[in-house]
């Protein structure tokens, strides 16, 4: 199959509903989605479960060759146990991002989503995928709101499950985190030159929906 492969990159920081956008936006468009998140997710976990250092690239890199990773019908698999749902968990987040901040891991995530994107078209969302993983992507969005606008969202969707954590909390957890992302030394979180920057703080998902269709429609990849 010669037919070009399409990449779409959508980053943006913690809250973003970068995941939520990029899922639909696959699905309308009838191709792939590959949460990145949740790659650093398995692995952030799997490594805390050894107890690493996420500063001992050397033995991080021993345990990274022999993980298993799978991914199907947007369902993770970590040796062969789907962790979709745990890795969701916020504290996996933060491990996340803790993790990610070595290169070795940045490696590892990085060949996954190379080697899925040379095979088929796909939506990729992220914090570095317009700007170091796939820097040719057909569009690259970069999704931002404000903060509080972000841990809204964030408090909306816990509630439920965890009710005991305050809106604060929240706030605070994801101030840490964009901090975090924003200013590690390798691949940090920022808007590639050529992203098209959407701010949501006033919009629902079905208006960033409209705006990127058009994007992609106006952009003449789709036929
Ligand atoms: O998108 P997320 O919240 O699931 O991502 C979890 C963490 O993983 C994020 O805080 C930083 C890291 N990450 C990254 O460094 N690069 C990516 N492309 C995606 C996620």
């Amino acid at each position: 199959q010669k037919a070009k492969k399409i990449k779409i990159a959508i980053d943006g920081p913690a809250g973003s509903g970068k995941s939520t956008i990029a899922e639909k936006l696959a699905n309308i468009l009838k191709i792939n989605y590959l949460n990145s998140g949740a790659l650093y997710r398995i692995i952030g976990y799997y490594l805390n479960e050894q107890k690493m250092d996420p500063k001992d690239s050397k033995n991080i890199e021993n345990i990274l060759e022999k993980l298993n990773i799978e991914i199907k019908n947007n369902r993770y698999f970590l040796d062969g146990v789907d962790v979709t749902t745990t890795i969701k968990d916020s504290k996996i987040g933060d491990l996340a991002s803790l993790y990610s901040q070595n290169n070795i891991v940045r490696k590892k995530v990085n060949e996954i989503i190379k080697q899925i994107a040379e095979k088929v078209s796909i939506v990729v969302d992220g914090r570095d995928i317009g700007t170091v993983v796939l820097p040719d992507s057909d569009i690259k969005i970069y999704l931002t709101a404000s903060l509080e606008e972000r841990a809204k969202r964030r408090w909306n969707e816990e509630k439920g499950e965890e009710a005991n954590i305050s809106f604060n909390d929240i706030l605070e957890e994801i101030k840490s985190r964009d901090y975090n992302d924003s200013n590690r030394s390798i691949a940090p979180l920022k808007p590639a030159r050529d992203a098209i920057i959407i701010d949501t703080t006033n919009l629902s998902i079905e208006e960033v929906l409209q705006k990127i269709l058009k994007i992609v429609e106006e952009s003449g990849i789709y036929g």
